[in-house]
């Protein structure tokens, strides 16, 4: 059957091939004195609250289960919105607010509204894959600019300017990222965004992980900066509901009707019961249990790093936010003898039971030197990890 050009232009998930076969050895070894530890998922281990999932019983028990507006419930935008406003002191209208099927439908909303088939979108190297897929589904370039550790895995004004040609549409940002779990500087998204306007392009900035943040400096959404910002949303980490599908868009006043005939069209409207549910994440109880996790995965990336570090795994920018820590492998790869992050992950999961992520999906640049783990996982799962890979290392 022949396919699109477009379809063809979507790379595959590879770490879904790696997922695949941890998965598989999984079920072999599972009752075994060592079975698999899932560090390559990128999902907290924790589920809703129980006045979400009570939330959620009560919307199918009432039948308040039809479609909603385009653009989501009111009270949801509206509670979204003084989220904003007392977590983050940043005045976010309901007006703007799009409720979206995650993240996922937020960002290609977004993509599909703004960019024109050819249309550049620059994005630093590595950066969550399936960012630069979505702009290649609404017919645009990602433009995948290297970065360093010096600048947190992020791009720069200077970096944006220099590669902005007559093609660029704008920029596609994450902070803090996936998977470095490092955030842009505010003062830098403030200028990359100045370089952003004076060409007329757009700022995206996915801030999926927002919330989930363990350092002052960071931790601040772009929505602070201008109102011309567009922040793509979820519910899937720091309120652990990623398979709900449930996320949200921010847009400027004059691209609401256009993201909504396009929700219209392609969703209708993002699920019913989960957005009934949602609205029970901000009953004080529930946020409290969301600080007591951030807490938890503060402790967990406190514990785990450092431990890292001490066996060869170098992780060359501490992450402020989200739950991963991208580790320089090239120590491990050469003392046993496999040819970069990819082949390791395949050692790591025949020798010691441990699933974590080869840097290949992230970008071209040096992602074959880096190991992407995930501390989304419980404190007893990270010592045994830490435990195995210090054996194996002997
Ligand atoms: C940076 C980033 N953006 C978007 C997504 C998609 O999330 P959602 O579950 O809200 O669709 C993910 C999921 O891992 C992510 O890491």
């Amino acid at each position: 059957m022949k396919i699109s050009t477009r379809a063809g232009r979507i790379e595959p998930f590879y770490v879904m091939e790696v997922a695949k076969a941890a998965s598989q050895l999984a079920r072999e070894v599972a009752n075994s004195s060592r079975p698999m530890i899932f560090l390559n998922i990128g999902e907290p281990d924790f589920t809703a609250p129980e006045a979400v999932q009570e939330a959620a019983h009560k919307a199918i028990r009432d039948g308040a289960t039809q479609y909603t507006q385009a653009t989501g419930l009111e009270p949801l935008r509206e509670r979204i919105s003084q989220w904003y406003a007392q977590r983050f002191g940043a005045d976010v209208p309901a007006r703007r607010i799009v409720i979206t099927a995650g993240a996922s439908a937020a960002l290609q909303l977004a993509c599909l509204a703004l960019i024109d088939a050819g249309d550049e979108v620059l994005m630093p190297d590595p950066s969550y894959p399936c960012n630069r897929h979505f702009v290649s589904a609404a017919e645009g370039n990602a433009v995948l600019i290297p970065t360093t550790a010096d600048e947190r895995y992020q791009l720069s004004a200077d970096k944006v300017s220099q590669a902005w040609t007559p093609r660029t549409r704008g920029v596609l940002l994450a902070s803090p990222s996936n998977p470095t779990g490092t955030s842009i500087h505010p003062d830098e998204l403030r200028r990359i965004h100045e370089v952003v306007k004076s060409h007329d392009g757009v700022t995206l900035v996915d801030e999926i992980y927002l919330g989930l943040s363990y350092d002052d400096t960071y931790g601040h959404t772009g929505l602070a900066i201008d109102d011309q910002i567009i922040s793509i949303n979820s519910f899937s980490k720091y309120f652990n509901m990623t398979g709900w599908r449930l996320g949200w868009l921010v847009v400027p006043d004059a691209l609401v009707p256009v993201v909504e005939r396009l929700a219209q069209n392609l969703f209708i409207c993002a699920s019913t019961v989960a957005q009934h549910a949602a609205l029970a994440c901000f009953e004080p109880d529930s946020l409290a249990v969301y600080e007591q996790r951030r807490s938890e995965f503060k402790a967990r990336r406190d514990y785990f790093i450092p431990a890292l570090e001490q066996l060869g795994l170098s992780v060359p920018v501490q992450p402020d936010g989200a739950f991963y820590a991208w580790a320089d492998c090239r120590e491990w790869c050469a003392r046993l003898g496999v040819q970069g992050s990819w082949d390791l992950a395949y050692t790591l999961m025949k020798e010691s039971h441990l699933a974590v992520t080869p840097g290949r999906d992230f970008g071209t640049a040096q992602t074959a030197d880096f190991l992407r783990f995930s501390t989304a996982s419980s404190m007893a799962h990270l010592q045994e990890a830490v435990a195995r890979l210090k054996a194996l290392a002997g």
